[in-house]
């Protein structure tokens, strides 16, 4: 059993998906250890997403990223970081595989519903970064 970390990002709960994401991560055998509605300020978000600061659509991201609530939640399952992005599929949702949250919510490569940590190296840093340990169940 280990751990993945993931965010509900703005787009999706504008949209009303909250509810719909979350019954698909317990359906694919995910459980919520840890979960709250929250907001990452625009340095959080540069802080977050750092590691793309070269990027060419950082500063894009870092504006969706901040511009509303997303929901920020730990998840445990065994070989959760690899089945979680399965569950998730591609960062573009026109190559999202059928049956995966990107295909069903996601609207583009930018704004494209969940986020899943790469490596359980950064799950454990981006769990860290939103919850306390009394948070974390
Ligand atoms: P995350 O789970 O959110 O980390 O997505 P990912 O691992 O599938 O993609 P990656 O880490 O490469 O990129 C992080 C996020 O940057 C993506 O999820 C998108 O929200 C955004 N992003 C990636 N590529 C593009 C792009 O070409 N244009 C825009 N606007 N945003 C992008
Ligand atoms: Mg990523």
């Amino acid at each position: 059993t280990n751990r993945t970390f993931t965010m509900i990002k703005p787009d999706a709960v504008e949209a009303g998906n909250i509810g719909n994401i979350l019954k698909m991560i317990t359906d694919g055998g995910f459980k919520i250890v840890a979960m709250k509605l929250t907001h990452l300020s625009e340095t959080d978000a540069k802080k977050f997403y750092a590691v793309h600061a070269a990027r060419p659509f950082y500063g894009e991201l870092v504006e969706f990223m901040s511009r509303g609530p997303i929901v920020a939640a730990i998840l445990e399952k065994e070989n959760a970081v690899e089945d979680f992005r399965a569950l998730i599929g591609a960062t573009n949702p026109a190559e999202a595989a059928e049956g995966t949250i990107r295909k069903a919510y996601a609207k583009s490569i930018g704004e494209n519903a969940v986020h899943g940590s790469d490596s359980d190296e950064n799950a454990a840093i981006e769990a860290a970064f939103h919850f306390a340990g009394r948070e974390i169940f």
